[in-house]
């Protein structure tokens, strides 16, 4: 599965269609294919994985494929993954992450009925967050979704603070809080996702590049869970942050100036003069963004954190302080009492240097009511 998820990570970050990998191992564990989806209109890893077999002369009767996510069960533009594993003849199915699709779901339950043995494997986590952006909007597809009208974009909140919850101290300097290998890590997150998204204040005060830096992946120390989706693979060529840079986008109405660093000069820029948020995760939507990075600043956090557009944090702690008269990472979110707090569910932590990185999410969308 480690591999499965190497070769899924080589997908494009932003495409309409998730990242999947797929390993084809023959009853010896031997590799006889591998393949993973290279966007919309293309063969499916699984399609890929049994070509692949196929082009080394390979037999794939009776072999077991091995899939980040569980194979799916309609037609596209491409046949169904069930079909093209059957008439392989692979014996054995080991998915990592379950399609919440109502139209692609329930590939597992078909395969099984077909007498293939399938079977939940490890991955889900490090499969889900390749697929984030997928993952929102097939989750919401209707049929499933509890609120149809929630913006089709999975947007992450990173934030990087003190101890004290602060993103700036009182003079307004904020670079930097954390620490190198946080910063490494958060340009991993860059790298695959199709947009960065900040307010015209950190702009104005930060000028930031918003680029994903090449580089290698942070490594986590023994303590932390695994995360092979954000492990650099060799084979894949280009890191993947030399890739299409992820669209900069600043939002609000002042002026960005002509030589911000944000523009850059690849035209991957963006300006929105607008104070809803909700236009902001439409006009990404229109461009066929998916996924996306909201990296501040507290006066934008606030506004997405309000209008309940938020599906997951990342939160970058620094062990320092910076007191009453620092930048508090978030302005007022008119919470008058502890019960009126949305509650989030931490989902992954990971020592990063002196650092500590929280991964939290908005409780899985259950089923419509009446579904
Ligand atoms: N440590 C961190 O993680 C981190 C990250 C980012 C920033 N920072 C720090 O944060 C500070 C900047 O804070 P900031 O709050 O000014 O930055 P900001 O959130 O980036 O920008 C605030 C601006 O966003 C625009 N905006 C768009 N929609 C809005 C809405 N619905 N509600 C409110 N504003 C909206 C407004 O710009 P217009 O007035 O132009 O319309 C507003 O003035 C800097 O000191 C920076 O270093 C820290």
């Amino acid at each position: 599965m480690d591999r499965a998820l190497v070769l899924a990570a080589r997908g494009p970050a932003d495409d309409a269609n998730p990242r999947v990998g797929c390993v084809l191992l023959a009853v010896d564990g031997t590799t006889l294919g591998e393949g993973w989806h290279r966007g919309a209109g293309t063969p499916h890893a699984e399609v890929a994985a049994i070509a692949d077999a196929r082009a080394q002369e390979n037999v794939t009767h009776g072999a077991t494929a091995v899939v980040t996510l569980e194979p799916c069960a309609h037609t596209g533009r491409t046949g169904p993954c069930t079909k093209a594993l059957r008439d392989a003849g692979i014996a054995r199915v080991v998915y990592a992450l379950a399609d919440p699709g109502a139209s692609s779901g329930g590939g597992a339950r078909e395969l099984a009925t077909v007498g293939v043995d399938v079977v939940r494997g490890p991955g889900e986590q490090q499969s889900r967050e390749l697929v984030a952006g997928w993952y929102a909007r097939a989750a919401r597809a209707p049929g499933r979704t509890p609120n149809p009208e929630h913006a089709p974009v999975h947007l992450v909140l990173k934030t990087a603070t003190s101890l004290d919850g602060k993103v700036a101290a009182a003079d307004g300097t904020s670079q930097w809080i954390t620490g190198e290998a946080s910063r490494a890590h958060a340009h991993t997150v860059r790298a695959r996702t199709g947009a960065i998204i900040v307010g015209t204040g950190t702009v104005l005060a930060d000028d930031p590049s918003l680029t994903a830096r090449p580089g290698p992946a942070a490594q986590p120390d023994s303590a932390a869970q695994p995360d092979s989706a954000a492990q650099p693979d060799p084979a894949a060529g280009p890191d993947p942050a030399a890739r299409t840079q992820p669209l900069r986008v600043v939002v609000g109405r002042r002026d960005v100036p002509e030589d911000a660093r944000v523009r850059g000069s690849d035209g991957r820029f963006l300006h929105l003069r607008t104070h809803e948020p909700r236009e902001v995760l439409a006009a990404l939507a229109a461009r066929g963004v998916g996924h996306a990075v909201l990296e501040g600043g507290p006066g934008l956090a606030t506004a997405f954190l309000r209008a309940g557009l938020v599906d997951e944090i990342h939160a970058y702690l620094a062990p320092l302080h910076l007191g009453e008269s620092g930048r508090s990472a978030l302005a007022d979110l008119d919470i008058a009492t502890l019960a009126a707090a949305p509650r989030w569910r931490t989902e992954h932590v990971q020592r990063l240097g002196d650092d500590v990185l929280l991964i939290a999410r908005r409780a899985a969308p259950g089923p419509a009511p009446g579904s």
